[in-house]
């Protein structure tokens, strides 16, 4: 549909709010009717993506992701989504959501499996519209944290691995973001939040194959942002450096970071509307060093 703009008439915040409603009427922006039609109460809007009410998070137990739940839901209970691969890490994140007082629940979902990627968020997004007389609202964001981080050497001598890699860290992580994408532009409305790394960037030598598998996404999930940005809809590219997490135990690095840091920045990142989020800040200078720092110099120290 195409979007209407009204002209805003110098007359005041009140002249600006009927301008903006009567906008909002006409292109169905917040008036969704609810299933099975009739007089039923209008379905609430899409919430700012730092304050959600519905969250689904694909990698439904992920560290990062799930710390990036929590601070969501800080000041208010959530409805959440946890899409995953069925499992007792699965069951009990979302009875730890549960016991803190948000309503959580789990859907199938395996990178390997692409006949789940669909029916996942098909059950995620559910419909909006009231049930058992409650308004459902829509979902305001989707977080994508599905990734693998394998043995460096193995990802290029393997090409099973290789293309494993990529088939868990883009393929999926692509296709999901598509869907997302088109799900949200559907509600006119919510943010899509990626997952991504400084090592889409710049990877270690160690973990180019990695870091390639990244720069897929980032590069898919950046195009993604501009096409739907005209829809009402924000895809935001998270960036983080190193994390400790499951993800990285038994390795170390340099300027390590938490996850609450980085749930921290990409909330902050919601909240001021920015396109891109590095976590720790600092991670895109260093990035950016090593990017253009001369080749024989990061050889002989193996960066
Ligand atoms: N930790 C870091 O230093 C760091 C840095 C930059 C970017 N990142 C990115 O941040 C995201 C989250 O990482 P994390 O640190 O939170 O690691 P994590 O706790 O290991 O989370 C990874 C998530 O991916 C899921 N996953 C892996 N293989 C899957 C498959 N075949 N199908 C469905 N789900 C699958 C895991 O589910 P299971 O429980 O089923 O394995 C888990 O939910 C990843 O995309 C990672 O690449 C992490």
């Amino acid at each position: 549909m195409v979007g209407v703009r009204l002209p805003k008439l110098p007359l005041g915040d009140l002249a600006d709010r009927v301008s903006d409603q009567l906008a909002n009427r006409l292109t169905g922006r917040d008036d969704v009717p609810a299933a099975g039609g009739g007089a039923a109460p209008r379905a609430l809007p899409v919430r700012p993506a730092h304050e959600p009410q519905r969250v689904v998070l694909l990698g439904g137990t992920s560290d990062i992701g799930l710390a990036l739940v929590r601070r969501l839901g800080r000041e208010r209970p959530l409805d959440v989504v946890l899409a995953g691969r069925p499992g007792p890490r699965l069951s009990e994140a979302v009875a730890a959501l549960v016991a803190e007082g948000h309503t959580a629940r789990a859907v199938p979902l395996d990178a390997r499996a692409p006949s789940t990627w669909s029916p996942a968020l098909a059950e995620a997004f559910g419909s909006r519209g009231v049930a058992a007389g409650v308004p459902v609202g829509p979902v305001d964001v989707v977080v994508l944290a599905v990734g693998v981080l394998p043995d460096g050497k193995r990802s290029w001598q393997d090409p099973t691995a290789a293309a494993d890699l990529v088939q868990v860290n883009t393929a999926a992580p692509v296709a999901l973001a598509a869907e997302a994408a088109q799900r949200l532009r559907a509600q006119r409305g919510g943010a899509l939040v990626v997952l991504s790394s400084a090592a889409a960037v710049r990877a270690r030598s160690t973990d180019f194959a990695y870091g390639a598998s990244k720069a897929g996404l980032d590069a898919f999930a950046s195009g993604l942002r501009e096409a739907v940005r005209g829809d009402g809809v924000r895809v935001v590219v998270v960036r983080p450096g190193f994390v400790r997490t499951r993800m990285t135990a038994g390795r170390s690095a340099w300027l390590a970071t938490t996850k609450e840091a980085v749930a921290d920045l990409t909330v902050q990142g919601l909240e001021l509307e920015r396109d891109v989020v590095w976590a720790p800040p600092g991670a895109q200078a260093v990035t950016e060093v090593l990017r253009w720092a001369p080749p024989r110099l990061l050889r002989r120290l193996r960066l």
